[in-house]
């Protein structure tokens, strides 16, 4: 039994059934005044660094065990160490998860990307902040036996960032097949806090995924719903259990999901207390009655297992919730309760860490200083002609509408709106660039109800690079781009929306 690998899954022009009709829709923007935006062109050269780690990264094809029977074939990123340290490169064993870069801040980083897969493939540094060549823009996309030699250094602040491919249109099928993996960046202002550490620092990436009877993986995805497995993968393990001291955990969850939306709450009413999300730590701890994590989205959480009895075995649950629209037939539909993973008490520890008051310096930005004050960058999401649009287009390698272009250096407002209309769908919107801060959410009393089921579960404190709009939600965030000039996208995580069209460029101005 071989993994399915259709030549092409699924064609954008073929879901659109009229081409043409959409073309015209283009057409009537009239935006061909503004220049095409080369990334080559962008960048000024590089001098050679020496790199703190040069790691080759294979994407390739293997076969895993994932369960008694036959084995699984799978895509998978595997690392090997060319230069520096082991600790920047920490393999998951037997997993089909990729291994996970670690890097202080500061360091260069150079990546040897090798595309042993049989199509088109880049990888995208997700929350990173890297020149525009070096972001797996789908225009670098390698064909299968070349590379790209990825080689930046590491701004961003401490905090739990991840790769995954980025390809137009084979993004979803490839993340799915099991291209994937983390990258957490420490900094000294995070090594001076006393936080859990080593083993009790634990990534958690979830994904649902599908298995047919001959333990082969399966994407039977929908184009409105997305992809929705039937079973839950933590770091690229089913039935994952997470054996606990009674002591406290730093818990980095990622939600490297396709389409997948968790409402997170521990099943015993341990309480969820969160110190960081998509771009770090938080100015300081906050506890949610849940979390809502949709697909990109980061969350670290403060999961103290203290006062629990050695035997005790609970669950890190996704509660229901009634906002997530359509699911293509497939079940369980989002939205329906699961159980994610399950947490065992294994032996007895004494706890000596306590919750820091303050865990960063993090400067608010102020909407009054944003040079659109008052007139916001406005970005509809919506579903047109049979696509999925954002700022009223499909993507298109080099379309950048006239309100695409930003000038570098400006402390701008953005917002997404999602319409309350037939699809009824969340929509997490991702930027790529630099991190922005929430300003503001606004519901229609046409989505207040279901927004009532999601809406204490917004971490929107601290550096955010995906959020979630829900429907009939206008969400503003104010953005900086301060370091550089290039094409960038912004995209629904929703991978097969994201395949499907939602996706645009914008273009920093230098
Ligand atoms: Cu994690 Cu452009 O995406
Ligand atoms: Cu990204
Ligand atoms: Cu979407």
């Amino acid at each position: 039994m071989t993994f399915p690998n259709p030549a092409s899954p699924f064609d954008r022009r073929a879901f659109l059934g009229v081409g043409s009709l959409a073309g015209a829709a283009w057409g009537l923007r009239s935006i061909t005044s503004l220049p095409v935006w080369p990334i080559a062109m962008q960048q000024p050269l590089r001098p050679q660094v020496r790199p703190h780690a040069h790691i080759r990264l294979r994407g390739r094809r293997d076969q895993i065990a994932l369960r008694p029977g036959p084995t699984t074939s799978v895509a998978r990123y595997e690392g090997t160490l060319v230069s520096g340290t082991a600790s920047h490169l920490q393999t998951i064993p037997g997993s089909y998860f990729g291994p996970i870069l670690r890097f202080h801040q500061g360091q260069r980083a150079r990546i040897d990307f090798q595309n042993e897969l049989m199509e088109d493939s880049i990888i995208h540094w997700h929350g990173l902040e890297v020149p525009a060549d070096m972001d797996g823009h789908p225009e670098q996309a390698v064909p299968s036996g070349s590379s790209y030699t990825y080689d930046f250094t590491v701004l961003n602040r401490a905090g739990t960032y991840w790769y995954h491919p980025h390809p137009d249109m084979r993004t979803g099928y490839q993340v799915s097949a099991g291209l994937a993996g983390l990258f957490i960046v420490s900094d000294d202002e995070e090594a001076a806090l006393s936080l859990p550490r080593g083993e009790f620092d634990v990534p958690l990436a979830i994904q649902d995924r599908r298995i047919d009877r001959g333990n082969q993986l399966l994407y039977n995805h929908d184009t409105v719903a997305g992809f929705l497995g039937n079973e839950m993968f933590v770091n690229g393990f089913p039935d994952y259990v997470l054996d606990v001291k009674t002591r406290i955990y730093r818990l980095r969850v990622v939600n490297a999901s396709n389409s997948r939306v968790y409402k997170l709450a521990f099943s015993d009413g341990t309480p969820m207390v969160v110190i960081g999300n998509d771009g770090g730590l938080l100015a300081a701890p906050v506890t949610k009655p849940y979390v809502m994590l949709s697909p990109g989205e980061r969350v670290e959480l403060w999961a103290d297992f203290s006062g629990k009895l050695v035997g005790a075995e609970f669950f890190l649950q996704s509660l229901p919730f009634t906002v997530a629209g359509p699911s293509g037939g497939q079940t369980p539909v989002n939205g329906a309760p699961l159980d994610l993973c399950k947490v065992h008490v294994v032996a007895a520890d004494t706890e000596t860490l306590t919750l820091p008051v303050t865990l960063s310096a993090i400067m608010p930005y102020d909407v009054n200083q944003a040079v659109n004050f008052g007139s916001p960058r406005s970005l509809p999401i919506t579903i047109g002609m049979g696509m999925w649009l954002v700022n009223n287009a499909p993507f298109g390698m080099n379309d950048v509408a006239p309100n695409e272009y930003i000038q570098r250096g400006d402390l701008e407002l953005w917002e997404f709106t999602n319409t309350f209309g037939m699809t009824q769908m969340l929509h997490p919107m991702h930027l790529h660039g630099p991190q922005f801060q929430v300003h503001s959410r606004q519901i229609t009393p046409a989505g207040a109800a279901n927004y009532e089921t999601i809406r204490y579960g917004f971490v929107d404190e601290g550096w955010k690079d995906t959020i979630i709009v829900a429907p009939g939600e206008t969400v503003q965030f104010l953005v900086r781009h301060a370091n550089f000039a290039g094409k960038f996208l912004y995209h629904c995580h929703n991978l097969e929306h994201e395949d499907m069209g939602m996706m645009r460029n914008y273009v920093v101005m230098p």
